[in-house]
């Protein structure tokens, strides 16, 4: 006997206007419905489709990641599954349960307490008074709310009334678990326990659709995924292969972006804008000293930055940030860490190179911007964005951890001072 899918989408389609005044009346004239004999299927001024044509089917147990860019059509999606908005046309059968993590804190009243909370946000979700009450203490252990607990809801930091209304949700027994970017907020700690309690949640039998921007999270939870744009299924199937279309189509964006951008900064020349120093040129090298911009971890990478200087620059840091395209952190290595020092700049055209050998990050896409910052306080002298490296996945390794890989700097041969370290903030060191 085959089993009933957990959701099962049939031709779904859903129409916004972006004029809130519009919006307003379209929607009474949609409950008026046939009276104004509209063809729904039409799009009228400032409509937009922000999902069109979305078939979809999730087995019990089944775990469905969900990722495009922002205003794709993916909070939307979850939002007609969960009911919360109803489609323009098209079907949506739900089983069982379901408990949705949308907007945090959404069915949550401010005015009570954090338990009466607890019982309000539950029975919302579909619990019976003693079946709360037998989750309850399961509820305040997960949220470690402590004392505050009997604190009226107003008082909670954000982190807290996201800790509360995740652990209300995932304990509800919840047949299909509707997750939207949660995990992408609260601290480390939290992060990893959340991800742990979907896993539990998923080993019970239930299923999962996981929005998130995070790759990690869609490879870790995910079995299958959905790649959204404009509101249109773009590709689907196992989650790695999406990860990777969708990867790939970013890579182009970005690299269209930077293209653009760096055109537009050409027109002007650095002496004109009176820059003691411009970066003229940036270039990533494998070890045989090839230009590349995809590398597997493991092996060594090279940024070459061609910097010319009109004058002697002293207390110049040369500094490179690695962006992650899909994933909210920032490697940022410099010539200052490692204790090497300031370089003077003297004027000319210099080639300076940071080796990372072998690197060691996380695969992923990862744009790159390089600096010249002057002095502790870091005054910018030239910056540019230019071009995206591409960490591959080696076949078959599942690479989970980053750590800051060794860094040999090249500094071509320029004289570097002593640096007053105790001078030196390195905000944003604590992303590494
Ligand atoms: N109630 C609404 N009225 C009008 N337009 C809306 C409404 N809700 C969403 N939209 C629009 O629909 C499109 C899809 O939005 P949606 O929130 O689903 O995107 P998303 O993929 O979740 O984006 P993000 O990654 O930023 O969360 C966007 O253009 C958004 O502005
Ligand atoms: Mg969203």
């Amino acid at each position: 006997m085959s089993e009933h899918p957990v959701v099962r989408i049939n031709d779904l389609s859903k129409k916004f206007n972006r004029d809130l005044k519009r919006s307003f009346t379209s929607g009474i004239r949609t409950l008026l419905g046939a009276a104004f004999r509209e063809d729904p299927s039409q799009l009228k001024a400032g409509e937009f489709w922000a999902l069109k044509n979305i078939d979809l089917e999730l087995k019990k147990g089944e775990s469905l990641g969900l990722v495009g860019v922002n205003g794709s059509g993916k909070t939307t999606l979850l939002r007609l599954i969960a009911g919360v908005i109803n489609p323009t046309s098209g079907t949506i059968e739900t089983r069982g349960k379901i408990a949705p993590m949308l907007a945090l804190g959404a069915g949550f009243e401010p005015s009570l307490s954090g338990s009466q909370n607890i019982y309000l946000n539950m029975s919302l979700l579909g619990m019976t008074t003693d079946e709360i009450r037998a989750r309850y203490d399961e509820v305040i252990d997960f949220a470690e709310i402590g004392e505050s607990i009997d604190a009226p809801l107003g008082t909670y930091s954000t982190g807290m009334r996201m800790r509360l209304g995740f652990a209300c949700a995932v304990h509800t027994d919840p047949q299909l678990l509707i997750v939207d970017e949660v995990l992408a907020v609260g601290d480390a700690n939290f992060r990893v326990k959340c991800r742990n309690k979907i896993n539990d949640i998923r080993k019970g039998g239930a299923s999962l659709i996981l929005v998130s921007h995070s790759r990690l999270s869609i490879e870790y939870l995910t079995d299958r995924a959905i790649y959204l744009r404009k509101g249109q299924v773009l590709a689907e199937g196992d989650s790695k292969s999406v990860l990777d279309v969708y990867e790939i189509d970013q890579a182009k964006a970005t690299a269209e972006k930077l293209s653009g951008r760096n055109k537009a900064k050409a027109s002007t020349t650095s002496v004109d804008t009176g820059k003691k120093i411009t970066i003229d040129h940036v270039r990533l090298l494998d070890k045989a000293g090839y230009e590349i911009d995809e590398i597997f971890p493991g092996e060594d990478l090279t940024v070459e930055v061609t910097v010319t200087a009109f004058e002697d620059v002293d207390e110049c840091a040369l500094n490179i940030m690695f962006k992650p395209v899909v994933e909210p952190m920032v490697y940022h290595p410099s010539s200052t860490r490692d204790e090497l020092g300031w370089v003077q700049i003297t004027r000319g055209t210099h080639i300076m190179r940071m080796k990372f050998d072998p690197v060691i990050f996380l695969p992923g896409l990862y744009s790159i911007r390089v600096n010249i910052s002057q002095g502790s306080l870091m005054d910018i002298l030239s910056q540019v964005e230019e071009g995206s490296v591409r960490i591959l996945r080696p076949e078959g390794k599942i690479i989970r951890s980053q750590f800051i890989p060794p860094l040999r700097i090249d500094l071509a041969g320029l004289a570097v001072t002593a640096l007053d370290a105790e001078d030196m903030d390195f905000e944003g060191a604590e992303d590494l």
